[in-house]
């Protein structure tokens, strides 16, 4: 397949991409004393910790803790109200998700961003289509058969299993619809991959299909941010253990402090646990 003119087709970004990975453990993605305010909610404040390359972070907490809230601000999809982001130990402003993309940086959120009635092959490609060359590129005439062959490698290359590229997402199963979802930010993600709760609504087969792409990931070097409520998945999979309690980051813990107690201790603080202990 020839690169179509100026924008790669998926199976060359694929490879690019990979070659560009960063060395193992290398900070790849830090966030200082971060901060945002909903009117007078303080939702995260002065939250701060570093994702590295082939780590996983997983960062736990209640429901409201302030966890979307850190992912849409390191995905630009949120303004800070205070602290700073660095890539590469660079202070970067992400200000959209277009500017975070560019980085390297691809997200998966909670709410998904699928578009139930377009095709797979079209969900993958949203916003980076490949087009003709020549006049075709001009007049932006998307070159959909090189966009299917590349879609097919990529996603034989992840071992999803779709019957059909061109069946609606919106007719997939969940866990399919969420392997769409990881595929695409898998194939374009050159440094961090974040994912928000990616097993919330799946079964047990599914789950376990989303968490090999998870260690797909770590495995392929780039630094991966989960979010789940699932403390068996998390101390299954994380180097490191962000805890979000308030707003606030509340306790980061390498691998081998990472225990089902310890964790829940954090996640509903000590006037909670102490209750319980009563
Ligand atoms: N757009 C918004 N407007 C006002 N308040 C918001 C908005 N988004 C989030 N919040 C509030 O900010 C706080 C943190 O929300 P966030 O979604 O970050 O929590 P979370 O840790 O992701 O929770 P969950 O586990 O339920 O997904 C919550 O109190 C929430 O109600
Ligand atoms: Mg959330």
């Amino acid at each position: 397949m020839r690169p179509v003119d100026g924008q790669l087709p998926l199976i060359w970004g694929v490879f690019m991409q990979r070659k560009s990975v960063t060395s193992s453990l290398a900070p790849v993605l830090e966030v200082r004393d971060l901060s945002k305010s909903y009117g007078a909610l303080k939702a995260v404040e002065s939250a701060s910790f570093t994702l590295r390359a082939g780590q996983i972070t997983a960062l736990v907490g209640d429901n409201g803790a302030g966890k979307s809230t850190v992912v849409k601000m390191m995905a630009g999809a949120l303004m800070p109200d205070a602290g700073e982001i660095l890539v590469d130990g660079v202070l970067v402003e992400l200000s959209d998700p277009i500017s975070a993309r560019r980085l390297g940086i691809e997200t998966v959120y909670q709410d998904l961003a699928v578009l139930p009635n377009l095709d797979v092959v079209t969900n993958l490609y949203i916003g980076r289509e490949i087009y003709r060359g020549g006049a075709g590129r001009f007049l932006r005439i998307v070159n959909r058969r090189a966009m299917m062959e590349a879609a097919r490698v990529a996603l034989a290359d992840l071992d999803i299993k779709i019957s059909s590229l061109r069946q609606s997402v919106g007719s997939l199963s969940g866990g399919q619809r969420q392997s769409v979802a990881i595929g695409r930010a898998l194939v374009f993600a050159s440094k961090v991959l974040i994912m928000d709760e990616p097993t919330a609504a799946l079964g047990v087969a599914e789950s376990a299909a989303v968490l090999r792409l998870v260690n797909y990931a770590r495995d392929r070097g780039l630094a991966v941010l989960i979010i789940s409520h699932i403390l068996p998945h998390v101390i299954d999979l994380a180097d490191q253990v962000v805890v979000m309690r308030h707003g606030r980051v509340v306790g980061v813990l390498g691998r081998e402090e990472t225990t089902q107690k310890r964790l829940v201790e954090l996640i509903v603080g000590p006037e909670s646990t102490s209750i319980h202990d009563r």
